[in-house]
């Protein structure tokens, strides 16, 4: 046994604690799951390979055959096929083809032929796509209600993906590109075989936090590219936080003037969010930002006066302040300009919200917010006042966006939310958050599950087997009640993660999360998923993408260093 995970546990217990605001933190250390402890000291597992080749996540139906056929990166072609609704100026597909071309052909070494005189097997001449749908959805934006189906036909003397949609076909290019190997001459090799695939869940996102520490653009962009790599569809941006605020508004540019870590160097522009927003859609990725309030929110006070809570010590305020400022009628006046700036630069339906970890302390302190308090009747039940807040801003929100995500505490204090409301789950542990899961559902509200897979957790061993255990369905329910639960999302909280470690420490943890959410609730043998992973993961790194390994072992083509 190794002694090095307690000593990093009692120091990460002692700088949450010494942190203040970091309950979001402290609670995840807390309660680490024993399981999970137990997972991360399992036994290393034998490499074998697996009867499905290196897919991940698995597809819903595969059947693969012994017949091989060879590919030609000269003439390999990857075209619309007739009668697809998607034609040649469907950009996004265009854009498709070059990328998976590349991933499929563009190392170096790989235009080898077999040696001469060998009777090779027959060749793949190249692969058509067919949008099957009357509208392919090129120039539209991906969303919860999205088909991302699709059938993969490989087979002389031309491969066929058809889709209804093109999100589908994405998924379906992925899958193919992962069918090929190299033969033992080092050949571009893949064998006849039939997919019939769609996810098992419509929400499966990876959340990012740009607040902690400042994520600079390539690197955000290189995490959904391996996103649309493990067929993730939803990036949550965290974008803001207690520590900066680098959205630049257009609305409020003082609230990033003032607020990101520096003015110019750690912001995000309207058209770095463009940015982000077109190279999600073009992988069938959702850009849902989230801005937190009215907790988390010690940035937005610097550049928005009397948009805080004022706290007092005795009969004077402090000098400091505390979460968003309920009472005031110019909050309310902010925040709708606010959002309504974010429902026209964000696309998709959803925006989330936050609403976790609100610190009563300084409401408490405040002899404005007493009188208020007396005056709506709330007594000395801060979590009513917490309510009044929320309530507003949804129902401001409610007129720009057709919905939004919360984290669960919005929902266990008993705000009245919108029918369609999202609820996030990410508190305790198992059994706690299955609880939580149950309890969500039974009120008949929608529910995603992050509690298990909070990847900033980190221990010795191969902890992404107990992140691939979890199951969001895995809760004491009826079957209506498991259907509300719409999928998940992997958290990488950012406290100890910028730019040099984010995609090590998110890659391959979070694929594991990836197969969770995306093939058959019965995909769980543990064994043939840690060779499936462990080749997906070399793939990952063939692709230049760092990710880390998962034991002792070697890639074909190994990480090459910047
Ligand atoms: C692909 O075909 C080759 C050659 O017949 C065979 O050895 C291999 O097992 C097949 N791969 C899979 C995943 O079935």
């Amino acid at each position: 046994m190794n002694a090095a995970p307690q000593i990093a546990l009692l120091l990460l217990v002692a700088l949450g604690s010494s942190q203040g605001l970091q309950h979001r933190y402290v609670d995840r250390v807390e309660d680490l799951d024993p399981d999970q402890d137990q997972d991360a000291e399992a036994q290393p597992l034998q490499a074998g390979p697996s009867p499905f080749g290196s897919l991940w996540p698995l597809p819903q139906k595969v059947q693969i055959s012994a017949v091989a056929f060879k590919l030609n990166g000269d003439s390999f072609q990857m075209s619309d096929g007739k009668g697809s609704s998607a034609g040649p100026g469907c950009s996004l597909l265009q854009d498709a083809y070059r990328r998976y071309y590349e991933y499929m052909f563009g190392g170096a070494e790989s235009q080898r032929t077999g040696p001469g005189g060998r009777t090779g097997p027959a060749v793949l001449t190249g692969l058509q796509v067919w949008i099957t749908s009357p509208d392919s959805d090129c120039d539209g934006h991906p969303g919860v209600t999205s088909d991302e189906s699709y059938e993969l036909m490989v087979d002389q003397p031309y491969a066929v993906l058809k889709a209804p949609k093109v999100w589908g076909a994405l998924h379906g290019l992925e899958t193919f590109s992962q069918l090929l190997y190299e033969d033992e001459y080092g050949v571009k090799s893949i064998n006849s075989t039939t997919i019939s695939d769609f996810p098992r869940f419509a929400h499966r996102g990876v959340m990012l936090d740009s607040a902690r520490h400042f994520l600079p653009i390539k690197v955000i962009l290189a995490n959904l590219e391996t996103m649309a790599m493990n067929k993730f569809n939803v990036f949550h941006w965290h974008i803001t936080d207690d520590q900066s605020f680098p959205y630049l508004s257009r609305t409020f540019p003082e609230l990033s003037q003032q607020g990101a870590y520096h003015p110019y160097t750690h912001v995000y522009t309207p058209t770095d969010v463009k940015m982000v927003i077109e190279f999600g859609r073009l992988r069938g990725i959702r850009v849902i930002p989230e801005f937190d309030t009215p907790g988390h929110t010690q940035s937005w006070g610097k550049g928005q006066t009397d948009l805080l809570t004022p706290c007092y010590s005795g009969a004077d305020p402090s000098g400091s302040f505390g979460p968003v400022n309920p009472i005031l009628n110019t909050t309310y006046d902010f925040m709708s300009r606010f959002f309504k700036e974010i429902s026209s630069v964000f696309p998709d339906a959803y925006v989330h919200l936050g609403g976790d970890e609100v610190d009563f302390r300084c409401w408490k302190s405040n002899p404005d917010i007493q009188k208020f308090m007396d005056q709506q009747g709330f007594g000395k039940d801060y979590s009513k006042l917490e309510s009044f807040y929320i309530q507003k801003l949804l129902n401001i929100v409610a007129t720009t966006q057709k919905g939004y995500i919360i984290w669960q505490e919005v929902f266990d204090n008993g705000v009245k939310l919108k029918p369609d409301t999202l609820i996030h789950v990410w508190k305790g542990s198992a059994p706690q958050y299955q609880s939580e899961l149950a309890t969500v559902t039974r009120s008949g509200f929608r529910a995603l599950l992050s509690t298990p897979w909070y990847l900033n957790r980190i221990s010795y061993g191969q902890d992404w087997q107990g992140r691939y255990r979890a199951d969001p369905q895995d809760f004491k329910g009826t079957d209506e009640q498991k259907k509300l639960v719409i999928g998940g999302e992997a958290c990488l909280w950012g406290e100890y993660v910028d730019a040099t470690n984010l995609t090590p420490r998110l890659w391959p943890r979070a694929s594991a999360v990836a197969e969770r959410l995306w093939s058959a609730a019965n995909v769980r043998d543990i064994n043939d998923a840690y060779n499936r992973l462990s080749a997906h993961r070399c793939r990952m790194v063939e692709r230049g993408i760092p990710a880390q390994p998962l034991f002792s072992s070697y890639c074909p083509h190994e990480y090459k260093g910047l």
